[in-house]
């Protein structure tokens, strides 16, 4: 009886592993960097007299012919190879004969998917970092609209002290600045060649790694050759940026999903950027900002899982790494769209300054300044503190704000208020008398340097 299935079990196997083995579905995503490392590797080999001339040129334009088709569509890849680079291989040998079977010299697969990887990444750490730049300068436009925009601060989400709507974004500029200069540190510390690191041992050709490095882009060759091939530090310190960015995006996102609640309506957002219910037909939904917030949790997965997925690994190459790029593609892909969808959403939302100051009004965020007054006029902060803090339950039973009060209602608490302070606990003083470096009265300095920081970077 086992003979008689067991034939097909084996067979089904084989086929079960090969697919489990196989990565073409996924890696096909850098046949550009895959075909551009071999340019130059090829180059190389010919300079070095490994590969005679008319070898080199006929691998080259044969890539070349390989790339272009690709991208026109003419040329499309299957999954009857294992990776991408047994298929430019193949193609290549069938398109040029002998010479395609000479662009392997020197090189391992190891070494080279080590290079793909660092050159797929690289180009993306560049294209995540322009879109982080487009946001800042869409959170710039609303902060030089918002300078007079008052609207509560929170701390614990109870109304705190009065802000500036310009200081409020201020404060996201200076996050999203903070997840540039990381992706910056990234860049720098990356920016070496694998290439020429072999299987693990480098390679008795006479490569010149010098000069692949500089054709491609690089500072410079990496220096240990069982490091290069095993080496993911750089996409674990992506996804730890990427997972920094979500988690600054969805910070915001949950902040307008709030503020565009019925109860606060801060803000609105347009249209084009929210869904309706199926059901209510009164509900206009923040989807957008709600499903940035959800897919924090798919990013942050990505950089778990390969941490994870490292962390066991002996030197040099082994095949666990080859989990690195699903997750990784997956989180790149999710991060710029979350960061493109987001600046549009976040350009386009209306902002009820009404609302805002009023519920800064309304919120008894003056109650600080209020304290300060009496200070101001001799009474001891602490005294101060609890005068104020009875004026505010005052209010609280009748439902008004402690400018509400008037002259001898005040002075019942303390003789010493004086007319002046109106002036002094309005929004408008407790935003502008606030000068410290950061604070929100400072806000045309922080501007400056928001522009100048864009100017600059
Ligand atoms: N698909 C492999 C990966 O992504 C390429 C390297 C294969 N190397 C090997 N020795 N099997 O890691």
């Amino acid at each position: 009886m086992a003979q008689l299935w067991g034939g097909r079990f084996t067979k089904e196997t084989d086929k079960l592993v090969y697919n489990f083995n196989a990565s073409i579905s996924f890696d096909q995503k850098f046949f550009k960097q895959d075909i551009e490392g071999s340019i130059a590797h090829v180059k190389m080999l010919g300079k070095q007299g490994i590969l005679t001339e008319k070898e080199t040129v006929e691998i080259e334009t044969g890539l070349k012919g390989i790339l272009e088709d690709v991208e026109s569509g003419c040329l499309v890849i299957t999954d009857e190879y294992e990776d991408i680079h047994s298929f430019v291989e193949a193609v290549l040998t069938e398109r040029i004969g002998e010479a395609g079977k000479k662009l392997h010299t020197g090189r391992s697969r190891n070494d080279q998917v080590a290079l793909d990887m660092r050159l797929y990444v690289r180009e993306e750490v560049t294209a995540t970092d322009e879109l982080v730049k487009s946001l800042l300068t869409a959170l710039l436009k609303i902060m030089e609209e918002n300078t007079e925009t008052v609207m509560p601060g929170f701390t614990h989400l109870q109304k705190a002290q009065p802000v500036t709507l310009a200081h409020h974004v201020g404060a996201y500029f200076e996050m999203f600045k903070r997840d540039r200069g990381r992706l910056h540190d990234i860049y720098e510390r990356m920016n070496y060649c694998p290439l020429g690191a072999g299987a693990l041992a480098g390679t008795t050709y006479p490569l010149d790694r010098e000069y692949t490095a500089k054709e491609l882009g690089f500072y410079g060759p990496t220096l240990n050759s069982m490091d290069s091939v095993s080496d993911r530090d750089y996409v674990i310190e992506f996804l730890s940026a990427l997972s920094t960015i979500m988690m600054h995006l969805s910070r915001f996102c949950e902040e307008i999903i709030i503020w565009n609640s019925n109860e606060y309506q801060f803000v609105e957002i347009d249209d084009a950027y929210s869904t309706g219910s199926s059901i209510m037909p009164q509900k206009k939904n923040p989807d957008i900002a709600e499903l940035v917030r959800g897919k924090t949790g798919r990013v942050y997965g990505a950089l778990t899982s390969l941490l994870t997925t490292m962390k066991g690994i002996p030197l040099a190459y082994n095949k666990d790494m080859q989990e690195d790029k699903e997750l990784t593609f997956d989180a790149i892909d999710t991060v710029k769209g979350c960061l493109a969808l987001f600046t549009g959403m976040i350009s386009t939302m209306k902002f009820n300054k009404d609302r805002m100051s009023e519920s800064a009004r309304g919120g008894y965020t003056n109650a600080t300044d209020a304290a300060d007054y009496l200070v101001g006029k001799g009474v001891p902060f602490r005294d101060a503190h609890g005068i104020i803090g009875r004026v505010v339950l005052y209010c609280i039973e009748r439902g008004i704000a402690i400018d509400d009060m008037n002259l001898a209602e005040l002075k019942t608490f303390s003789p010493a208020f004086e007319e002046d302070v109106y002036d002094a606990i309005s929004m408008e003083t407790c935003v502008n008398k606030r000068l410290t470096i950061g604070a929100p009265g400072d806000i045309m300095h922080e501007i400056e340097s928001a522009g100048k920081y864009l100017e600059e970077n």
